[in-house]
């Protein structure tokens, strides 16, 4: 086996921009070779791609709604078939459909919930059976501080998010015995697509409760998946790590 093919192999599910794209590039750069997913945008999925050439590791896109069980079953078979092995899953996939619960409708609900908290479950049961066999795998879910502390005007979001913070830490206890944890991170306000339309008086307000006094970047985020994904954390297991600035303290 030659010495890239025995790299590890780390699958994060809308990887090819925003956090998940900073969350590669900093994996990329500890070693691992990727398998990136995305939903619809083919133009990002190749820059992602072209811009992660250089670290000369193997990187792999797939386009695949995680929201249903075929994406997510392809998704895990994918780095599976293309790199050989797998190691690590971030799920990172999510959307948000914003508004007051009276203004909310039903396919606000269901579409936040699907792609947010059932695609990682989804792409986690899919990613266990292999980490299962080979008694060993990191599974890092994003998950939001807005899941652990609310905000109104997204209780999709928010419902969604909690309930990662609770499959977190049931998969953790599930799967501890057979070498595999399972972590969640808790960004805050970070300067990304999803929260590029927020009005400027709710950033303002936002920023001033920051004790960090200002916005989280994308590579904060990675910093902190990169730790859950690292031998560093090898007893870590069921944990949430905020990463907010101090913006939240629960
Ligand atoms: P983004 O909108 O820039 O990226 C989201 C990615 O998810 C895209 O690549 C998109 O293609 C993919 N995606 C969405 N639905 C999908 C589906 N059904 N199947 C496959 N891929 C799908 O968002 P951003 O800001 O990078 O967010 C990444 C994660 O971080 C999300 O889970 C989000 O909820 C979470 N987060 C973001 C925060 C922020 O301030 N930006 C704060 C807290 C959490």
């Amino acid at each position: 086996m030659t010495e890239a093919a025995s790299a590890p192999v780390a699958v994060i599910t809308g990887g090819t921009r925003g956090i998940g794209l900073a969350v590669a590039r900093r994996l990329a750069a500890a070693g691992y070779d990727l398998l990136l997913t995305y939903r619809d945008d083919a133009a990002a999925a190749e820059t992602a791609r072209a811009g992660l050439v250089g670290t000369g590791r193997r990187v792999e896109t797939l386009q695949a709604d995680i929201a249903t069980a075929d994406g997510a079953g392809a998704t895990i078979e994918a780095a599976m078939q293309r790199l050989g092995r797998f190691d690590v899953l971030v799920n990172n996939a999510g959307i948000t459909r914003d508004t007051l619960l009276m203004r909310m409708s039903e396919d606000d609900w269901d579409s936040v919930m699907t792609t947010n908290l059932k695609g990682a479950f989804l792409c986690s049961k899919a990613a266990v059976r292999p980490m299962l066999r080979q008694r060993s795998g990191r599974i890092i879910n994003i998950t939001s501080v807005v899941g652990l502390v609310g905000n109104a005007g997204q209780a999709n979001y928010a419902a969604a998010k909690a309930g990662l913070v609770g499959f977190t830490k049931s998969l953790a206890k599930e799967v501890g015995s057979r070498g595999i944890t399972v972590n969640a991170v808790a960004p805050g306000f970070i300067a990304t697509r999803m929260t590029d339309n927020l009005p400027s008086d709710i950033k303002e307000a936002l920023l001033k409760q920051t004790p960090l006094g200002r916005f989280g970047t994308p590579e904060d985020v990675a910093g902190a998946v990169a730790f859950l994904a690292s031998p560093d954390a090898a007893f870590v297991t069921g944990h949430v790590l905020t990463v907010d600035g101090g913006l939240f303290m629960v």
